[in-house]
């Protein structure tokens, strides 16, 4: 367990991880036997390239906590809203983040990825904090302190509240609105870092409306939309990841235009730095002859496909597969084994969208999110290392991956869901804000040591 009372810098900080990756390694041995050492002698070991990035994720809203000029946690607090709890203090790593990082460490990770909370770090239009920018600068430091190539991610959905209030991204200044901000960002915090995104899965509105949500969730959130724009005396209230239907089409033009704006402005304050933008990619798979599959493919990344062509990588994120078929998206196959959201477990589809993004668009790809919402870790321990193992394959027939980052290091926030959905290699205290690895997270640190997986 790791106590955040603890200084992180202290001697006996640092036993308690020499202690941790101990207790982790006899961990990953008693996994590997409870899943079968038969099978895993029999099996071949598949080993990644020198150099491949080793990491996990983090989002600011998710895990931080009172940011309470942001967007999302203004819609948590309207009437009605979507949210089915109040993000409050998070995991509190506003304060914790060096607990985090050294979490991450002790799971013998080469990377961490992490957002910049635009909120706090413009609070007002134009008004930029010094202090704040400073503290996400301590983050990166800490990050190479540690030997974690810090992987920074400018804006993981949340926004301030005033972006949003002047309609999100339905505005069309939002792109030199945000390129502002990432000009302001990069160039206090750019040098030490390791790898950019821009945005977070942009095309995610476009991926859900694919999922045929229920109309009463679609009016709710409407009703919370709405409710936000007349609290604020304000024409339109949009969220990076809550916005009506008749809006996605300029949502769309003006996440791209802050996308190729966003970048321009990080390179300009550091042309090596290598960036690009993770995409929320599932994979896709056509039922039947006159499966809508392509047509999916076009609305959903199409143009961001296109648009990727000049970024130096693109970040995948994944979770499932998606089957369709001429009516659209159709239900996994009976008793398949399923997450804690439902959802089928599928260890192929990591891989499979992978390819699909670099055959379009022939730049190198790095997994930016991968992981599993489950509330038995065993399932997560077997999952990660079956879809590495396809990774692998895949990489061994050619697909250029850069690197693997779990979505994610701790419990967290997850969004409307609340703290419910539990995705992370640790569990997290929601009192103390304790963090305690689950068995999982000894299956990716051996994974992570060896560069190999079994
Ligand atoms: C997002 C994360 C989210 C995760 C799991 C991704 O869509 O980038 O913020 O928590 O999926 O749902």
């Amino acid at each position: 367990m790791i106590d955040p009372a603890d200084s992180p810098a202290s001697p006996a900080r640092r036993e308690v991880l020499r202690g941790s990756a101990a207790t982790l390694a006899i961990g990953v041995a008693n996994v590997c036997l409870g899943a079968g050492a038969a099978h895993a002698a029999a099996t071949a070991r598949k080993g990644f390239p020198k150099g491949f990035i080793w990491g996990a994720a983090t989002a600011g809203h998710q895990v931080e906590g009172n940011d309470t000029n942001s967007d999302t946690w203004f819609l948590e607090q309207v009437q009605p809203t979507l949210f089915a709890e109040h993000v409050g203090d998070a995991n509190n790593s506003l304060e914790l983040w060096q607990v985090d990082l050294d979490l991450a460490r002790s799971f013998n990770l080469n990377a961490f990825r992490f957002s910049l909370e635009w909120s706090r770090i413009e609070p007002e239009p134009g008004q930029f904090s010094v202090a704040m920018l400073d503290h996400y600068l301590r983050i990166i430091d800490g990050c190479r302190e540690r030997g974690l190539q810090p992987l920074v991610t400018f804006n993981h959905f949340s926004a301030p509240r005033w972006f949003s209030a002047r309609g999100g991204w339905t505005n069309p200044e939002s792109p030199g609105l945000f390129e502002r901000f990432c000009e302001r960002a990069a160039r206090h915090c750019a040098r030490p870092i390791g790898r950019a995104t821009t945005l977070n899965e942009p095309n995610l509105l476009r991926l859900l409306a694919w999922l045929d949500l229920p109309a009463a969730m679609m009016d709710r959130q409407r009703g919370m939309l709405d409710s936000a724009a007349r609290a604020l005396s304000v024409a339109k209230f949009t969220a990076a990841n809550a916005a009506n239907p008749e809006d996605l089409d300029a949502i769309q033009k003006n996440l791209l235009e802050g996308h190729r704006r966003g970048r321009q402005a990080i390179k300009a304050a550091r042309p090596d730095l290598p960036v690009g933008v993770s995409l929320a990619v599932t994979d896709d798979q056509a039922v039947g002859e006159r499966s809508r599959r392509d047509e999916k493919r076009a609305q959903v990344y199409g143009a961001w496909l296109e648009a990727v062509k000049g970024d130096d990588f693109v970040g995948v994120q994944n979770y499932e597969r998606s089957r369709i078929d001429e009516h659209g998206s159709v239900p996994p196959p009976e008793g398949v084994p399923r997450d804690g959201m439902g959802r089928e477990i599928y260890p192929p589809s990591l891989a499979n969208a992978a390819r699909y993004v670099h055959e379009q668009t022939g730049r190198p790809i790095l997994i930016t999110e991968h992981g599993l919402c489950t509330d038995d870790d065993a399932q997560r321990a077997a999952f990660i290392p079956a879809a590495l193992g396809h990774l692998a394959d895949a990489m061994a027939g050619g697909l250029p991956v850069l690197g693997y980052v779990h979505w994610t290091l701790l419990d967290n926030f997850e969004w409307i869901f609340g703290y419910k959905p539990h995705f992370g290699l640790c569990s997290v205290d929601r009192q103390t804000f304790k963090r305690t690895p689950k068995p999982s997270a000894a299956v990716l640190a051996a994974i992570a040591r060896a560069n190999a997986v079994e």
